[in-house]
């Protein structure tokens, strides 16, 4: 029986990102008070062929939301293959509305194919609707990471979500 690739059954506004999309990418983070990446940094990623880099359109479109992340390689006892999320944002306009469920399951979808063991988040701790949406979607807090972010200066929660269950 053959059956359908998770990234194929999912939402039909979830595209790549590319070059074009940057500014959007930096407007949307700006006025949803992310970490700065610069334009430099995203093409940076762009270039990895790792990377996971996931924008959401609305019906006009435009671009109202984006995910980035990559896979890595991780491990102490044995290679395992995991991945980080660096940027998610929806704009501030269309937040609540299921945007970031969407982005994310599309990022996860990814994951599940290349079978990342765990994905791997930071979090400002005062930062508790994304730390409410990352908990509703099964992440769980590691550890705390102190005096993480500067501007202001914070400390980072680490947070996890475990794909496969370690052997
Ligand atoms: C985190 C973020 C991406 C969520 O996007 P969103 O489109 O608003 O989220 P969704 O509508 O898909 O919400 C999914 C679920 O997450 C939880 N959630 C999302 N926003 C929440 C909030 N402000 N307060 C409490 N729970 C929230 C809810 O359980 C929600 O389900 P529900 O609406 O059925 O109750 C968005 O708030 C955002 O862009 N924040 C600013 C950028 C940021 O801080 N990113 C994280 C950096 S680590």
């Amino acid at each position: 029986m053959s059956r359908t690739p998770p990234e194929q059954c999912e939402d039909s506004r979830i595209r790549p990102v590319e070059t074009s999309h940057l500014a959007d990418l930096i407007r949307i983070g700006e006025e949803t008070n992310l970490s700065p990446w610069s334009a430099q940094s995203y093409l940076e990623e762009m270039k990895n062929p790792a990377a996971i880099m996931l924008r959401m359109v609305n019906d006009d479109n435009a671009n109202i939301g984006f995910v980035v992340g990559r896979v890595v390689i991780a491990g102490d006892t044995g290679p395992r293959t995991d991945a980080e999320i660096y940027n998610i944002a929806v704009a501030r306009n269309e937040q609540r509305r299921g945007c970031g469920q969407t982005l994310f399951e599309a990022f996860r979808n990814r994951c599940i194919l290349k079978q990342v063991a765990n994905i791997w988040l930071e979090v400002r701790e005062s930062n508790s609707p994304a730390i409410k949406f990352y908990e509703k979607n099964g992440f769980e807090k590691v550890q705390s990471r102190n005096h993480f972010y500067n501007n202001p200066r914070e400390h980072a929660i680490l947070m996890r979500l475990r794909l496969l269950t370690p052997h």
